[in-house]
């Protein structure tokens, strides 16, 4: 393991993490000696569309993965329209690798619930809902007992802290499908319906929960408005870089020494992730890793420099998604790590449209030839052709995601495919897995 130089160092920016190691910080007591509660105190103070506005100043972009600006978002509220309004927090975190929502709302759920009750006063949202998968059951505990809490001291309910503001906050637990991430299936779920993308327009800003105006923003973009209202929007800007502004979480998986959070302004680059996280492990050689996630293309060691925000992914043929980098070695192979994310995406294929649900069945079966070395040249013609047919053909983004290593691999890696396919590799899957695909 190597120790990061002072100057990388100095590139860790604990914001949203800076509480996670005090001790009980999931506690309202912990929160509120750490500056807790008084972002909304401020908050309450200012006329709603100053937040708004406060927001679209700091830069913020949506930490979903898509990066769409927040104050934007907000701002496309109808005002007076006499209709309810919803905030909705998508705490679905389903990405592979993406591991950044979980650990907030488990060490800090108090930072989330404030920030909800700030957007919802933006917005003039009443009611507002933390949608959050089924399987996080401890993050869950925690977030119901940070409403309970912050409930008990007038931070929600009727009247909040004197100022005529009530809302409402419930924690929804999914039943932990993939696909309940996707904003409109999410808002679907949350009704009670089964769970599937809507057809748009119209967007959730006008039509949303139960047909009203709805806000849905991603846990660490929630949270990380309170701290906005506190530091001001030219401290927010003070990060990150010109068009991505702030601190971002960037989660390290794979074959690093230290594999964890690290919370750093936009921009960082992998080599500089590296070394924060102690370098590679021993006897590894970076070969390929993943962005944001497993629907980012693959970028190779040739990328180790490229800035991660939102334009420097772009530029490189990637997306910065939800900056869940997944690193891989030369003792990695990356047409094995494909078809893991396929069966992923043929799993979780909701099955509404007929790219996604058959593309998707079809590539798994192909995969599944090469790695048995039953694979022909051919093969990779129809892997190619099959992603042009899902790529911009899909009802939502799962269908354009699944695609993205299948030709980014194709791309760095076509002489790993080609050497299962011409017998040079073993096959790494048998003949009974072939026959046992369903
Ligand atoms: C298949 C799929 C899964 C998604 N999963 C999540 C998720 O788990 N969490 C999330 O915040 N956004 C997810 N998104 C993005 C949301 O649709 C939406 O863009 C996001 O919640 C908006 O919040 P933001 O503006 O704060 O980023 C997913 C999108 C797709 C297409
Ligand atoms: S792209 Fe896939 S997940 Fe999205 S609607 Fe179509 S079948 Fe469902």
């Amino acid at each position: 393991m190597t120790t990061p130089r002072p100057e990388t160092l100095a590139k860790l920016t604990p914001v949203l993490t800076k509480r996670w190691l005090s001790p009980d910080a999931w506690q309202i007591g912990t929160y509120e000696k750490l500056d807790g509660y008084a972002a909304l105190r401020k908050a309450l103070k200012a006329h709603p569309d100053d937040l708004i506005q406060l927001v679209k100043d700091s830069g913020l972009r949506g930490r979903g993965g898509a990066g769409f600006p927040t104050g934007l978002k907000w701002g496309f509220i109808p005002q007076g329209d006499g209709k309810p309004h919803y905030l909705v927090v998508n705490a679905d975190e389903g990405e592979p690798g993406t591991c950044k929502d979980l650990p907030l709302m488990t060490h800090d759920p108090h930072s989330l619930v404030e920030g909800v009750i700030i957007a919802s006063y933006a917005i003039r949202a009443n009611r507002a809902y933390i949608y959050i998968r089924g399987e996080a059951v401890h993050a869950a505990r925690r977030l119901r007992n940070a409403v309970e809490e912050a409930k008990a001291k007038g931070y929600l309910g009727k009247n909040i802290l004197g100022s005529g503001f009530d809302l409402e906050l419930v924690v929804h637990s999914g039943a932990g499908a993939y696909i309940c991430g996707e904003e409109t299936a999410l808002l679907d779920s949350l009704e009670g319906f089964r769970g599937q993308p809507r057809l748009r327009p119209p967007f959730p800003a006008t039509h949303g929960l139960y047909a009203s105006p709805t806000v849905v923003n991603n846990v660490g973009t929630i949270a990380s408005v309170p701290y906005i209202v506190l530091g001001g929007a030219d401290w927010w800007k003070s990060m990150g870089t010109e068009k991505s502004a702030g601190p971002m979480i960037y989660s390290l998986s794979g074959r690093i020494a230290n594999p964890g959070q690290y919370e750093c302004g936009l921009g960082i680059t992998l080599r500089e992730l590296i070394e924060l996280a102690g370098g590679m492990q021993p006897g590894h050689n970076l070969r390929f890793w993943t962005p944001g996630g497993s629907s980012t293309p693959l970028l190779t060691a040739e990328h180790l420099d490229v800035p991660l925000d939102f334009e420097g992914v772009a530029a490189a043929g990637s997306i910065l998604g939800t900056t869940a980098t997944q690193i891989f070695s030369d003792q990695d192979c990356p047409v094995y790590a494909t078809y893991r994310w396929l069966e992923f995406y043929h799993h979780e294929s909701c099955g509404k449209c007929t790219p996604c649900r058959e593309g998707n069945y079809w590539m798994v079966r192909v995969y599944r030839r090469i790695l048995a070395g039953q694979g022909t040249h051919d093969d990779l013609d129809t892997l190619l052709d099959t992603c042009d047919n899902i790529l911009g053909r899909s009802f939502c983004g799962l269908g354009d995601g699944a695609t993205s290593s299948v030709t980014s691999s194709l791309k760095y890696f076509k002489q790993d495919y080609l050497d299962y396919i011409e017998g040079r590799t073993a096959p790494k899957l048998s003949d009974k897995q072939l026959v046992g695909a369903h």
